[in-house]
């Protein structure tokens, strides 16, 4: 086979094991007329161990490098065509605390950089605010190509550009993620109840806790309103107390 439909067919491999894993398959049958002698001898019965996902530091680094490469060429769905750059995120590896947003607005989209524009801002103050740098976070999206004059990311959207946003979690493991808005909130808690039900309590995900909060471009929106501040306010003392207390 040639260099490159080798590489190429390597490449697709990796793709298909890392949907896998993402799955939670963490171990695949090996096909029985492509073991060979000294394979058979194997006391592993065909099954073949996935690698754990992070051994250490070097190799986190590169799996985020890898992660982050994907996404800026990406073309799983159509927001690739009208994008200028995708945003994969930004923030510590290391991060214990976690922010999703929904998507890049215009200011992101031209940067590569997640909320950089005007709600961004505001996401910096009141990070700074809990006590943090945006360097000692980490801050993504939902979705990590701009839509359309910023509309509303569709479901299918949201599905095909889901394994990356899994992705990060998996290898962040942060102690607790703060969902900015509705989207990323329902991405991660499916609720029928509006935002202002459901923020301020802690939901789960797969073991991780996540505390919904209004998105910030709310706030800009209802510039007037000090008491829906206050709210987020009350959100990130609970967020900053389960930090405290693990
Ligand atoms: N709004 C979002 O949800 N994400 C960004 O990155 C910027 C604005």
């Amino acid at each position: 086979m040639p260099e490159n439909e080798l590489l190429k067919r390597l490449e697709e491999i990796e793709e298909q094991l890392h949907f896998y894993r993402q799955l939670g398959v963490d171990f695949l049958v090996r096909s029985e007329e492509k073991k060979g002698d000294e394979e058979k001898s194997s006391s592993s019965a065909g099954l073949i161990k996935l690698e754990p996902a992070i051994e250490n530091q070097t190799s986190l680094e590169a799996e985020w490098e890898k992660l982050i490469k994907r996404i800026k060429s990406c073309r799983f769905c159509p927001l690739f065509q009208g994008r200028t750059q995708a945003v994969p995120g930004e923030g510590s590896y290391r991060a214990r605390l976690m922010f999703v947003g929904e998507a890049p607005g215009r200011d992101e989209d031209l940067q590569g950089r997640p909320f950089v524009g005007r709600a961004g801002q505001l996401l910096t103050k009141i990070i700074a605010a809990m006590g943090f740098s945006r360097q000692e976070v980490y801050i993504g999206n939902v979705i990590k190509c701009r839509p359309p004059e910023n509309r509303t990311p569709r479901p299918d959207e949201i599905k095909a550009c889901s394994p990356y946003l899994l992705r990060q979690i998996e290898l962040l493991n942060p102690r607790v993620i703060v969902t900015l808005g509705k989207v990323a909130t329902d991405f991660f808690l499916e609720s029928d109840k509006s935002m202002s039900d459901l923020r301020g309590h802690f939901g789960q995900f797969r073991g991780i806790p996540v505390m919904p909060t209004f998105h910030p471009s709310y706030l800009i929106r209802n510039e007037g309103n000090r008491g829906i501040k206050r709210l987020v306010w009350e959100d990130m003392k609970q967020v900053l107390k389960l930090l405290e207390t693990s």
